[in-house]
This record gives C-alpha cells, sequence and structure tokens, in this order.
C-alpha cells in the first residue's frame, strides 16, 4: 500500500494544478473520513443497532432510516468540526445548514445524500454517499438560494460506496480516480485511475416492475434489448437492479452499462424518482468525465438549473452510444 498515493496526497497536487485553497483538500478529507466512520458503522450491522429501523419520515415524506439519519449526523459533525464549507444541504434535511460561528469557514458547500439505497439496509445489501462540492461565492451566507447552482458548476463530484470493499470515485473535472479505504486505518489509496466507461454495452440496470409507467421512448429502448439477438439490435442484453443508485451506477462504470430511473406516470407529478443536486449531478459529472453520457432523455442533466434543493429528474446515463440511442428514441417520438 505505501507505493501508493494516499486521497489527500492526489487532492493536494490536483487542487494545486486547478488552483483550489487548503480548505478544499481539508473539505475532501472531513468527507472521507466520515466515510470511513459511516463504513465501519455499515460493517457492524446489527452489532450497532437496528440500522434499518423506520425512524420517521423526510422532507420528501420517504420513510428514514436508523442508518440515514446516523450518517446525515456522522458528516454533519465532521464537516462542522472542519471548517472547511460554508453550508452543507443534505437529502435528510429540508433546507441548508449554516455552519456561521465565529470560526472561519472555507467558501464551499456540500451537498450530499449520506446513505443511498437505503432499503438494502434489511438485507445487508450495497449502499453508498453521494456528494458534490460547489463555490461559495464572495458575500454568499448559505442560503439555499445560492446552492442552486446546475450541475456544470460543480467543483468536484464522487461517491463511496460500501460495498464488499469501500471505494471512493472523484473527479475534480479533470477525469475519475478510484481509492480503496484500508479498514485499519480508513485511509483511502488510489486503485484505479482515469477511469474510462466503455461507449457500448450490452447490459442495463432499471427498475422493470414499472414498466407500464414508462414513456414509449423507454419501454421501446427496453423492449428491444429484451427481444435479444432475434429482436432489432441483434444481441442479447443482460440486466441487473442492485435498487441503490451508487451500486448500480458503479456497475456500469466498472464493466459497461446504462442506467435509467426514467419519468414515468408514477413520478410525474414530482419530476422523476432522482432528486437532481445529490444524486443525478454528482453522478452525471463522474459518468462525463468518464467519458459517458447523462441526459433526461431530452437534454443534459448537469445543464438544468435546479429550482429547488429536492428537486427531483429523469436520470438515464452510462455508456455513450446507448444513452445517445435511448436519447434518439426520445426525438423520433
Ligand atoms: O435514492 C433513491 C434510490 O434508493 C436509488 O438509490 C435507487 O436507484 C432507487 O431509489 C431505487 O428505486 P426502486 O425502489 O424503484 O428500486
Amino acid at each position: 500500500m505505501h507505493d501508493r498515493m494516499t486521497l489527500d496526497e492526489h487532492m493536494e497536487t490536483e487542487a494545486g494544478h486547478i488552483g483550489l485553497d487548503a480548505d478544499f483538500v481539508g473539505l475532501i478529507s472531513d468527507v472521507a473520513k466520515a466515510c470511513h466512520q459511516i463504513s465501519t458503522l455499515v460493517r457492524h450491522g446489527a452489532l450497532a443497532g437496528n440500522l434499518a429501523a423506520d425512524v420517521g419520515t423526510n422532507v420528501q415524506d420517504e420513510s428514514q432510516k436508523e442508518l440515514d439519519v446516523r450518517a446525515n449526523e456522522i458528516l454533519i459533525e465532521r464537516l462542522d468540526n472542519g471548517g472547511h464549507v460554508l453550508a452543507i444541504a443534505s437529502e435528510e434535511m429540508e433546507d441548508t445548514v449554516v455552519f456561521n460561528d465565529s470560526k472561519p469557514r472555507g467558501r464551499y458547500y456540500l451537498v450530499f445524500d449520506p446513505l443511498d439505497g437505503s432499503t438494502n439496509i434489511a438485507v445487508n445489501g450495497p449502499v453508498g454517499t453521494i456528494f458534490s462540492i460547489l463555490k461559495a461565492e464572495v458575500g454568499h451566507s448559505g442560503n439555499a438560494d445560492e446552492v442552486l447552482q446546475p450541475g456544470t458548476e460543480q467543483l468536484a463530484a464522487g461517491y463511496v460506496l460500501y460495498g464488499t470493499s469501500t471505494e471512493m470515485l472523484v473527479t475534480l473535472g479533470r477525469g475519475v480516480q478510484k481509492f480503496s479505504m484500508n479498514p485499519d486505518d480508513g485511509r483511502f489509496f488510489q486503485t484505479g485511475a482515469d477511469i474510462q466507461i466503455a461507449e457500448h454495452t450490452a447490459e442495463f440496470a432499471i427498475n422493470g416492475s414499472n414498466r407500464r409507467y414508462w414513456e414509449a421512448p423507454v419501454q421501446r429502448y427496453i423492449d428491444e434489448c429484451l427481444a435479444g439477438k432475434d429482436g432489432p439490435r441483434g444481441n442479447d442484453f443482460n440486466t441487473r437492479w442492485v435498487g441503490a443508485m451508487v451500486a448500480d451506477v458503479h456497475r456500469c462504470l466498472t464493466r459497461s452499462g446504462i442506467f435509467l430511473y426514467p419519468i414515468d406516470e408514477k413520478t410525474r407529478s414530482k419530476g422523476g424518482r432522482l432528486r437532481l443536486l445529490y444524486e443525478a449531478n454528482p453522478m452525471s459529472l463522474i459518468i462525463e468525465q468518464a467519458g459517458g453520457m447523462a441526459s433526461t432523455g431530452h437534454g443534459r442533466i448537469l445543464e438544468i438549473q435546479p429550482e429547488g434543493l429536492h428537486q427531483r429528474v429523469p436520470v438515464i446515463m452510462g455508456s455513450k452510444k446507448e444513452v445517445e440511442r435511448v436519447v434518439d428514441y426520445h426525438s423520433e417520438a
């Protein structure tokens, strides 16, 4: 492990190249430390309490699990103590939290989903943390309005997958790097550089139980994949659905694939299923930086001007040629 670069070393070098300050490096380091704590909690499972217990509902009226709440608290405590962010926004809280005490604060916002895929907690399945870093301009006070920046403005985006090992995939807009956590001391070491996603794929991830609610272009795309060798694609496709965006997108990134949570009749009134600021945007930046594509079906996710902290969007991302095909089907329709 000693000849591998640590996350902190990598960030210091990268931040120097693109002119980001010590607070930025400190912020990523705080996120990594919080994720080590969350990882430890996840690994302890039932020994750490009933992490899958329903403990309330969040602002979006979704059930909150014990682990959702504890992961959120871990991040908040780390970020507050670290002093590298002006304010944060989380899936689990209605508004931004502004750390406005006397301590000097870094000019950044961290927007995050502390625990993605929480229905997997009860079944010992993979879960994750997703984060996005945005700039806080001089004069900003940490209000929600200031955080409503399009995904193209992200300074960094990343996710941590708590799977058979704990890995962080992160981009500062100069490619995607992979770091693996050493469970003995929580340090992250680089285990992948400039990760690229293959242009073509024969694997897709979608919750097929929603088929009857999808729009025609998505039905067409999936039906053609399912028709396999004898269908218009002339090829057999494979399907996977873990039910945690981090795990499903990570698989696409690792061995090619397309991930879809499209608009459907069930979610139309809300704008989609997945949240723009702390799910779709960070994952889109990672996918684009790896050479893939991320679209709503009608346009680039990263260019959407957010209107609310918890805004939802349709998501189609992954291997470029397949996403292009789905977008074409939308245009044709
Ligand atoms: O945050 C929402 C989420 O848990 C994603 O991680 C995941 O992709 C999706 O919901 C799963 O949705 P469904 O319950 O339809 O399988």
